[in-house]
């Protein structure tokens, strides 16, 4: 089905884009394609093929020819054009892993002497390639801690031009770990501003792994290039390790192209895996959507929690409420609370757990909490740390399809020992 099938849901494309019975001989699931390479008819055209490969012209343009699996191949085509219907996009691009998307995006569109501003907090892994690969490239960064202050981040804007031209704007929304939102709709009036006025509008990205594909539209709110850790609520079932971008071709193809010279496609198996997954993405995200809430709602009464930061809870008349009303239909089921205490109260509290599973990641089927400052966010500095609203007592919690019930229990018991 293609994606621009009128009228046709994201939820149903999420099952029905991107593969085609006849394409496997009336299969109803698609095969998996283990091979690393692929055979030509002929020598001229094989030549053909890589001409329309990497030239864009010739005989084999717009035919489904493969060459080799880290340039292409079929698992990966039916993944990546699922994506882009799912996010409303004209195209998307996959990779081995949310980071190697990250690096793709932030390689393909920075040069030396250019500078990118990103909100903060953000998930310590694109810190690290925003705040210490990409500066040794002769980039600048700039951070902005309040994403929905026009003025805060404007200022941050000038900062981030005086340094260089600003190439790039990077947002995670909500953010990893806090639910921290940014005003995208806003981010996207400054760019073309800037780009009005300097002649170089930058490229807005948004990472869009916490909340997923449903819950919030990133290509409808004008954002160019919507990124997602598929390793998270679309894979699922933390058993796979993907990233995914989508938005306009000519956004998209550089990254494709620089995918094969960085090495870092998504496999044929791990791809139709994702495929199999994004089919149940919204069902599950709805399920741990309600169990978030109910989870939320006993942590915010406990006597030892200090503070709870889940999205369903944003006071009504805060700039925040009003940008969450605006921009995202569900309030996702990962967040962070804060205990009472600091870093011993917390370890004390994941020692104590039964069912919950102490891990990093997020977005499985199954509930997953870590110490944000000595896990996720371990390389950020305790001052970033703590400027993105990380302290020692702070705990995350990515909740899972499991019984209210069963987690509640788990939880109250754990919180009796700290
Ligand atoms: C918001 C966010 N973006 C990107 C990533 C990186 O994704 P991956 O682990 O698939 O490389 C993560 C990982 O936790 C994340 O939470």
């Amino acid at each position: 089905m293609p994606h621009d099938a009128g009228g046709v849901r994201p939820e149903t494309l999420a099952v029905a884009a991107g593969y085609d019975p006849a394409q496997a001989g009336g299969a109803a699931k698609p095969p998996v394609y283990l091979t690393s390479t692929f055979v030509y008819e002929s020598a001229a055209q094989a030549k053909a093929i890589h001409e329309a490969y990497f030239d864009g012209t010739g005989p084999e343009v717009g035919q489904t020819h493969h060459i080799y699996a880290r340039l292409g191949h079929p698992n990966l085509d039916m993944l990546e054009s699922r994506l882009a219907a799912v996010d409303g996009a004209e195209a998307a691009a996959v990779f081995a892993s949310g980071m190697a998307t990250h690096s793709a995006i932030a390689l393909a569109h920075l040069r030396p002497g250019d500078s990118v501003l990103h909100s903060r907090p953000i998930y310590g892994g694109t810190d690290g390639l925003l705040n210490q690969f990409m500066p040794q490239w002769g980039v600048t960064t700039v951070d902005i801690t309040d994403g929905c202050n026009a003025d805060h981040v404007r200022a941050q804007a000038d900062k981030a031009l005086a340094a260089g031209p600003l190439a790039m704007i990077v947002i995670e929304t909500p953010a990893n770990p806090t639910a921290a939102i940014t005003d995208l709709p806003m981010i996207v009036a400054l760019a073309d501003a800037i780009g009005a006025r300097t002649g170089r509008r930058p490229v807005v990205v948004c990472d869009n792994t916490l909340l997923g594909p449903f819950a919030q539209r990133p290509i409808a709110l004008g954002v160019d290039l919507c990124m997602t850790s598929l390793t998270k609520y679309c894979g699922g079932h933390s058993d796979l390790l993907a990233g995914g971008v989508s938005g306009r071709l000519d956004l998209i193809a550089p990254l494709r192209l620089l995918r094969t010279t960085l090495g870092s496609h998504c496999d044929p198996f791990t791809s139709w895996l994702v495929l199999r997954s994004m089919e149940s993405v919204h069902v599950r995200s709805e399920r741990a959507m309600h169990n978030a809430r109910v989870i939320a709602t006993f942590l915010r009464d406990h006597p030892k929690v200090a503070g709870i930061t889940y999205l369903g809870f944003l006071p009504e008349g805060s700039p925040q409420r009003a940008v969450f009303d605006r921009q995202c239909s569900g309030a996702g089921s990962t967040f962070s609370f804060h205990l009472k205490g600091g870093e011993a109260e917390a370890f004390r509290l994941l020692d104590a757990l039964r069912l919950m599973k102490v891990a990093v990641s997020l977005g499985g089927s199954e509930t997953l909490v870590c110490h944000s400052a000595s896990t996720t966010h371990y390389a950020v500095a305790p001052d970033k740390c703590l400027a993105g609203g990380i302290t020692d007592g702070t705990i995350r919690m990515s909740v899972g399809i499991e019984h209210e019930d069963d987690l509640i229990a788990d939880l109250a018991q754990a919180l009796e020992v700290v």
